[in-house]
């Protein structure tokens, strides 16, 4: 609603412009804004102002659930899933809101949100709040880490990750040739250069909670999901709050959202082949259609080396060490 838009922060920009600047490179590799590294992570300029305005002035509510991620991780899916999980008692499956609405037009987007005046959109989201966010975990707001809220996190391969990000941005930035090759792009996300990288920290950060705090964050797998999504569709119905009860299971219910939710389902909806953008909030034009591409494990393979690939994961590898976590 437009009455909702407030003018958009200005008070970290003096602070933003003093940080380390993403390097300079012939062709343009980040998407839309570009990136600064604060306190050891990549951020969208942008970003990092909604991210700063939020640790000063979100208010947490015991019943709100975040969903968080690395970009191109599954996040669409993932908000697809929750949002049809929560809504499910008062939403039939054949009038859903999917149907007719981008996952990302269903769940908002936290520092987005924050970096362009609409803030006050998370106020009137119905309890229990679903909302979402990139941020590591460290910069979230203290309300959040603070309070009984809960986080789902999805994580994915890093390699696929990668692969997801150079279609992502090709589209954005308007095809191969307007953007560093693969290669460059290869190395800076090997350096952490991605938004909100670099990808091991981000991952770690959310394992890590998870283990101290199960009750608080649960960490699901992208590949465990697409194995095996009936399996993890009702561990997070648990998690958030609303298990499947026995007739809804008897009657299918969760192999319908499953089935609500695929790729190949949502890519198929008219609003989803629709060029325009996905959310109004942003200046950099990401259509809907830029978020569904093949959802597939393992797509690394059809654009790295052996060798590429070896090296992103010794280096991940090296960096999971001692964490108990494995790609
Ligand atoms: P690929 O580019 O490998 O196909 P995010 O949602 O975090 O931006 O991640 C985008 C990735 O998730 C893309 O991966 C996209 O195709 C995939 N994706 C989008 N919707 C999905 C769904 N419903 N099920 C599985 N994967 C999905």
């Amino acid at each position: 609603n437009i009455h909702l838009i407030e003018k958009p922060p200005q008070e970290h920009d003096a602070v933003i412009a003093t940080l380390p600047h993403e390097p300079v490179y012939e062709r343009p590799f980040s998407i839309g804004h570009p990136l600064r590294l604060y306190k050891g992570v990549w951020i969208a300029e942008k970003m990092l102002q909604g991210a700063l305005v939020m640790q000063q002035c979100f208010k947490s509510h015991p019943t709100d659930i975040f969903l968080a991620s690395f970009p191109k991780s599954g996040t669409t899916w993932l908000k697809a899933m929750t949002f049809s999980t929560l809504t499910r008692t008062n939403c039939s499956l054949d009038k859903h809101p999917l149907l007719t609405h981008n996952p990302h037009q269903c769940v908002p987007y936290m520092e987005l949100e924050f970096a362009t005046g609409r803030r006050q959109i998370i106020d009137v989201i119905p309890s229990p709040r679903l909302m979402s966010t990139h941020m590591p975990y460290f910069l979230l707001p203290d309300s959040i880490k603070e309070s009984s809220c809960r986080i789902v996190y999805i994580w994915r391969d890093p390699k696929d990750v990668l692969i997801s990000a150079w279609h992502f941005a090709q589209k954005i930035l308007g095809g191969p040739d307007k953007m560093a090759t693969f290669d460059q792009f290869y190395e800076f996300f090997c350096q952490g250069l991605y938004s909100f990288g670099p990808i091991w920290n981000h991952i770690l950060e959310y394992w890590e909670e998870s283990k101290r705090r199960p009750e608080k964050i649960l960490f699901l797998k992208y590949e465990n999901i697409l194995q095996e999504p009936v399996k993890y569709a009702k561990q997070l119905a648990h998690f958030i709050g609303c298990p499947f009860s026995k007739t809804e299971e008897n009657e299918r219910v969760v192999e319908q959202i499953v089935e609500l939710c695929s790729i190949k389902k949502l890519k198929d909806f008219d609003v989803n082949k629709d060029s325009d953008r996905a959310t109004s909030s942003t200046d950099v034009r990401i259509s809907k259609t830029y978020f569904f591409r093949k959802g597939e494990v393992g797509d690394w393979k059809s654009h790295m080396t052996p060798e590429m690939a070896e090296r992103l994961d010794t280096l991940i590898k090296e960096k999971f060490e001692g964490s108990g976590l494995q790609i």
